[in-house]
């Protein structure tokens, strides 16, 4: 768990002393993560998180934490950091078992060891590196009771984009301690809490997520041309191009948030300005083509008014939203039971919401009349309400710490096989 925490300091000592940094000339790791800075320098925190996440994996040795420092970032033929991560759905596992190890190579589940060359390279624009996606499409059945309609799947958002849930190590150590890869485990660990016998959810400050999205080619008409500029895969004979990174941090307790997309994106009002500017390092390779959408690092601003941040991709048709009070309303429960949070949290900013089904009447009958007037809302919250929580008097869904993979994939996977004996808390 500790692994990354030592290499991004041993990085930061790299780049600020001059003694490390003329014993290891190969190092061309070129972020400087601090911690501090999530709060200090939202923008140029976004920048070197980007530059760490997309550095080159280490293909050498397959491990899965660590970028390789011999080679630059943005290296024709390369996959990048995070994709050496495990995929949400490597850690929800169709039967409800405990996820392997981290490190884990042998399982036909690892991915790193499939890191192809490039096979072609566009009038030396760019480059395209062709991966394995064949994970990174989640198959999602109807719309469920709550309306929630299947966001992520390969024909959902964007009609052929598909999106991409990876985590770091301690993200994953700390699901498998705490036996979360399961709604059965999830519902145990949910009683504990009632029963005093586990505290809330709370992820180790190293846990690090990210979610991309994968925009179709040919289905968006996308020019030869125009397609170099993107960072790339293939899948099943499909172009795919990353339109959208996702970056959350637990820097700071409620999270660090940080969206990046590609330059050509459709526009989007719902972003916060750049005041780092991107990094010179970034300005030869194919990343010079992506652009940070915005950071968010509190609910509402000193005013109380609420901070929105959104992706045009991502969050295509309810672009008006807040990540950190969408990703607030992620709970379990003692009976797998939900409550309709998600929906209350998007009703606050706002009520009339297509994509995710909601009308101002829908969300009078969810949150109550007494947050309208005149058919519009009176103030918009950014804020989580405490009545969310609760059911009958009591606290009864109980937060997952922001991370709604937990209980997005976990939906329909069920235990076929008892769970380790301590996970019976
Ligand atoms: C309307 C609710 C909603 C909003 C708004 C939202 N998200 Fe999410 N997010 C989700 C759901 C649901 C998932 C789980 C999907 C999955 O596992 O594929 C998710 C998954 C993620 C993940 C994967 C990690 C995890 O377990 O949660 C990241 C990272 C993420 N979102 C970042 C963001 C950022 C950054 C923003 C704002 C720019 C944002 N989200 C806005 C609902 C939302």
């Amino acid at each position: 768990m500790l692994k990354l925490n030592i290499y991004i300091y041993s990085a930061i000592i790299a780049a600020s002393s001059p003694a490390f940094a003329e014993e290891k000339v190969s190092d061309l790791c070129q972020f400087n993560i601090r911690r501090s800075d999530a709060v200090d320098f939202p923008s140029k925190h976004a920048w070197n998180l980007f530059m760490y996440l997309n550095h080159p994996a280490d293909k050498k040795t397959g491990r899965r934490d660590k970028p390789d420092c011999s080679i630059p970032i943005g290296t024709p033929g390369t996959t990048v950091q995070w994709e050496a991560w495990r995929h949400a759905d490597e850690v929800f596992l169709s039967d409800g078992s405990e996820p392997p190890d981290f490190d884990q190579k042998s399982s036909d589940e690892f991915s790193p060891g499939k890191i192809p060359e490039a096979l072609f390279t566009l009038g030396g624009k760019g480059f395209a590196s062709f991966h394995d996606l064949s994970r990174n499409f989640v198959k999602r059945g109807p719309p469920n009771s709550n309306g929630v309609s299947p966001m992520f799947a390969p024909d959902g958002v964007f009609n052929n984009g598909g999106g991409e849930t990876r985590m770091n190590r301690s993200t994953y150590q700390f699901i498998k301690d705490n036996c979360l890869w399961s709604a059965q485990g999830q519902q145990r660990y949910a009683r504990a809490i009632l029963e005093g016998k586990k505290k809330d959810i709370s992820f180790p400050s190293e846990s690090i997520e990210v979610k991309a999205m994968w925009i179709d080619f040919a289905a968006q008409s996308i020019s030869e041309e125009n397609q170099s500029t993107y960072y790339t895969a293939e899948y099943n004979g499909k172009k795919y191009g990353l339109s959208s990174l996702h970056i959350i941090t637990k820097d700071i307790p409620n999270w660090y948030w940080a969206t990046f997309h590609h330059a050509d994106a459709p526009k989007n009002d719902f972003g916060t300005p750049d005041e780092a500017g991107m990094p010179d390092l970034l300005k030869k390779t194919v990343w010079k083509n992506y652009r940070l959408g915005g950071v968010q690092i509190d609910f509402v601003k000193p005013t109380g008014e609420p901070t929105i941040l959104s992706d045009p991709y991502v969050e295509n048709g309810f672009e008006r939203s807040s990540c950190i009070t969408c990703h607030a309303t992620s709970t379990i429960s003692q009976d797998g039971s939900r409550g309709p949070t998600q929906q209350m949290a998007i009703c606050l900013l706002t009520p009339d919401t297509p994509g995710l089904g909601l009308s101002v009447d829908r969300c009078k009958s969810l949150i109550g009349e007494k947050y309208f007037s005149d058919g519009k809302l009176d103030v918009e919250r950014g804020a989580p309400l405490p009545e969310w929580y609760v059911k009958g008097g009591k606290t009864a869904y109980f937060q997952t710490d922001f991370l709604y993979s937990l209980t997005f994939r976990t939906q329909g996977k069920n235990e076929t096989k008892p769970a380790p004996a301590r996970c019976n808390w």
